[in-house]
């Protein structure tokens, strides 16, 4: 597992200086095996263009388009690296795991994006970095941060559905199984908390945070880490359901990617128990929640720190030079 080094200094060093200065010093060629940000420059100039478009186009039919296309990345990374390998059908499908089955969404919009790719550029650009560009956009068009996705990653020629099952984390999980998982694929403390930060956009089913509302026809919550008013709007929410029903992530700003999840944080209104924890778990650690504090108090602080550990996941393992190769659709291999 290797990221760029150089590429995350001038990241950060974008954050202080602004946007002028990230212009001037992502000029930069990044040595052989490393992703780059001018990777398609040639090959395909308005590949950026493109993606917008089609993120824009869905995300005005469902704004919630740019969340399932955030998690889709995230999902994809944690398993055998970004690879694309979740957009693989067949019977050994990621799709398949628990943690995707009835739940990742977004793949008919990925298709779309990567058809109008052909079309403009045929047979350059990977299904892995569609999926990181859809991801940005997704983030961007909700209101995120726009930061630079580095780029060249190709796709791996199998899917790894026990890898899902394994690699990545539930809404039950323990802090310290969060932070493993995360370690496991090269993320820190910081990147998990601010990329939990996602949250700020997007939906849930019940099925993964009813355990936290005591019966559905209780006002009181069993999760004393709940918050009470929300417990019992949620419980009307998700009565006498299959489980399927969704509310917000982000109670009270759904689609907008800003800060709020983190003030949620701070008022016991996160909505999944792996949420409320970082701020609340006895087991938190002091830094933890001192960054839900943090990124609560500083919306750019959230955005510029989002930002890079975005660069950072999608970083993971990637396959470059001659490994793996370009899909020329992206469930399934050539
Ligand atoms: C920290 C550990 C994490 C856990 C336990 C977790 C768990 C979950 C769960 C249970 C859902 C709802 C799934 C469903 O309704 O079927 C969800 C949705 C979502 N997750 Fe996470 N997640 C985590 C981290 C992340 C990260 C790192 C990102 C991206 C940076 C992310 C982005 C999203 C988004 C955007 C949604 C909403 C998707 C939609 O509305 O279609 N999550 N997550
Ligand atoms: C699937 O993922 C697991 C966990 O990361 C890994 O140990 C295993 O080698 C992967 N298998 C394949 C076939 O890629
Ligand atoms: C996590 O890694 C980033 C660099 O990628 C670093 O700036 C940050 O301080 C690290 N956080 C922790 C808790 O080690
Ligand atoms: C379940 O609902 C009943 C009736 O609404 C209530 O009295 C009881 O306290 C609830 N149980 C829990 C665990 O909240
Ligand atoms: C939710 O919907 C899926 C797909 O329609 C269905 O298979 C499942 O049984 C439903 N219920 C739950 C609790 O997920």
């Amino acid at each position: 597992m290797e990221y760029s080094a150089g590429r995350d200094r001038r990241s950060r060093l974008c954050c202080l200086l602004g946007v002028v200065a990230a212009v001037l010093l992502c000029l930069g060629t990044a040595a052989s095996g490393e992703l780059t940000d001018d990777f398609y420059d040639d090959c395909c100039p308005n590949l950026d263009r493109i993606v917008r478009a089609r993120v824009s186009a869905a995300m005005k039919a469902e704004p919630r388009m740019g969340a399932s296309l955030l998690r889709l990345h995230f999902h994809d990374c944690f398993v055998n690296g970004c690879d694309g390998s979740i957009l693989l059908d067949g019977s050994n499908s990621e799709k398949l795991a628990a943690p995707n089955l009835n739940s990742a969404r977004g793949f008919e919009v990925v298709d779309a994006i990567k058809a109008d790719i052909e079309r403009a550029c045929p047979g350059h650009v990977s299904c892995a970095d569609v999926l990181a560009l859809a991801a940005k956009y997704g983030v961007l068009l909700s209101g995120g941060p726009d930061y630079d996705v580095l780029l060249g990653r190709r796709d791996g020629l199998v899917a790894n559905q026990s890898g899902a099952d394994s690699n990545l984390p539930g809404p039950d999980d323990s802090i310290s199984d969060i932070t493993k998982r995360f370690k496991d694929v090269g993320l820190n403390t910081t990147d998990m908390v601010v990329l939990s930060g996602g949250h700020t956009i997007g939906r849930s089913r019940c099925a993964l945070f009813s355990n936290r509302l005591a019966n559905f026809s209780a006002t009181n919550s069993v999760d004393p880490t709940l918050d009470s008013a929300l417990a019992s709007s949620l419980q009307q929410v998700c009565r006498g359901g299959d489980g399927n029903q969704t509310a917000a992530l982000d109670d009270g700003s759904a689609d907008a990617f800003d800060n709020h999840y983190f003030k949620n944080l701070l008022a016991k209104k996160g909505l999944l128990s792996s949420d409320q924890i970082l701020f609340s778990s006895a087991d938190a650690a002091a830094a933890t929640k001192a960054l839900v504090q943090a990124y609560g108090a500083d919306s750019q602080r959230f955005f510029c720190d989002f930002g890079n550990s975005m660069v950072k996941m999608g970083n993971i393992a990637p396959l470059t030079g001659s490994a793996g190769q370009i899909r020329k659709k992206c469930r399934a291999v050539n």
